[in-house]
């Protein structure tokens, strides 16, 4: 089976590329590296000792992607290309709705037209915006705070709705709850441009020497500390899930949506507690006023992927700590390095 890879470059993307060369599938990579670095892909191909064709395209790009279509024979379609900073998208959200909408609408326009009828999508939690109660089904009504998450939305939308004018078309829906963690070989990680918007590499940093201190956002909030509750899942077990979903979606047509969390929500101090276990060091953090539009606690009912996909997250929190340690103190700048 060969896969179109969109975004193949980039955090999530580059893991589930190694998963699925490991797993004997064939891969074809787009990204236009506006958040990644080519030495992702090179990685990837020295972890796997496998080659694939990689193409750095522009989604929106129209004439240049449907090479991609008419120079490979593409089965199904993972669609992880996208700008994915929440801050950053309510600053330029025209940027946010064109990359994010414009790219997937012209993917999928170029599916049909090559008679593509698979596609799985990295959705996320943020689609549940301000959820009332916690863990999370994946039946809990959908609204979002911020464009980025309604990037999300829309394609949701967009692509349920192409589901239902083209009954040979299968679509999953993933939601990703938080992506930590890096691969075990400490050569493949999460490199954020800039100072981090999210938690772990934020923390990571301030491990490494980089940042001063970590800045809680919050300690007011209704949770055993009072600081923040997230489902933290480790980047491998959530790359392992889109093999799940290709192995069991891609001949069943429909829209199949599934959480893909660990079910356990860890506070922002335990996060730090167990990332200074894995370095062996006390890390210094600051309690600061909360952050505008985060909630409480989101941690996801991941039931369904178990009994439906047979998958479940088995990497735990000081495995995910550990790794991304790894990673991080080998690569303090990243690919740089
Ligand atoms: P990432 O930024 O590391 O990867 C996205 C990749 O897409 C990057 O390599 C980027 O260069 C590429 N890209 C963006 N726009 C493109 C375009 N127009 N054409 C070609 N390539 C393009 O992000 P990630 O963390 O790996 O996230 C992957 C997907 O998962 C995104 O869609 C993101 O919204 C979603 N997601 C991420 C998280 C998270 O916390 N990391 C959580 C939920 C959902
Ligand atoms: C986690 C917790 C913060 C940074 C975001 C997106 C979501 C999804 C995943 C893409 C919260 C606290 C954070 C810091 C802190 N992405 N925090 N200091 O906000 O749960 O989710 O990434 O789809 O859509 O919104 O993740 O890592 O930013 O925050 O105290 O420097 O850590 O308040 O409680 P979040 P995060």
């Amino acid at each position: 089976m060969n896969i179109l890879v969109t975004g193949g470059a980039g955090y999530i993307g580059s893991h589930t590329c190694v998963e699925l060369l490991n797993a004997g599938y064939d891969i074809v990579v787009v990204d236009n590296l506006d958040n990644s670095c080519i030495k992702a892909i090179d990685a990837v191909k020295r972890l796997t000792g496998k080659d694939f064709k990689f193409y750095e395209y522009d989604l929106l790009d129209r004439e240049n992607l449907e090479k991609v279509f008419a120079e490979n024979k593409i089965d199904a379609v993972i669609h992880f290309a996208g700008l994915k900073a929440v801050g950053e998208s309510t600053q330029i959200p025209l940027r946010y709705y064109h990359n994010n909408i414009t790219g997937t609408l012209i993917l999928m326009d170029l599916m049909e037209k090559y008679d593509v009828n698979n596609i799985v999508f990295s959705s996320s939690a943020t689609v549940y915006g301000m959820p009332k109660t916690v863990p999370i089904t994946e039946d809990f009504p959908l609204s979002t705070t911020n464009p980025y998450g309604s990037t999300k939305l829309m394609i949701e939308q967009i692509m349920t709705d192409a589901q239902k004018a083209n009954s040979k078309l299968s679509v999953t829906l993933l939601r990703y709850f938080n992506p930590i963690g890096a691969h075990k070989s400490g050569e493949l990680g999460e490199d954020p441009k800039g100072i981090p918007n999210n938690l772990l590499p934020y923390v990571a940093q301030v491990a490494v020497g980089k940042l001063e201190k970590v800045h809680v956002f919050g300690n007011d909030y209704p949770t055993p500390d009072g600081t923040g509750v997230r489902d933290y899942i480790h980047v491998v077990d959530l790359a392992l899930g889109h093999l799940k979903a290709i192995e069991h979606c891609s001949d069943k047509s429909g829209v199949h949506i599934y959480n893909l969390g660990t079910g356990n929500g860890y506070s922002v101090l335990q996060i730090i507690d167990a990332f200074s276990k894995a370095c062996g060091k006390e890390l210094p953090y600051q309690i600061d006023p909360r952050r505008p539009g985060d909630i409480a606690e989101c941690y996801a009912d991941a039931t369904k992927a178990k009994n439906e996909l047979g998958w479940v997250a088995e990497r735990g929190i000081a495995e995910m700590c550990e790794d991304s340690w790894r990673w991080q103190s080998t690569h303090p700048n990243g690919f740089e390095d």
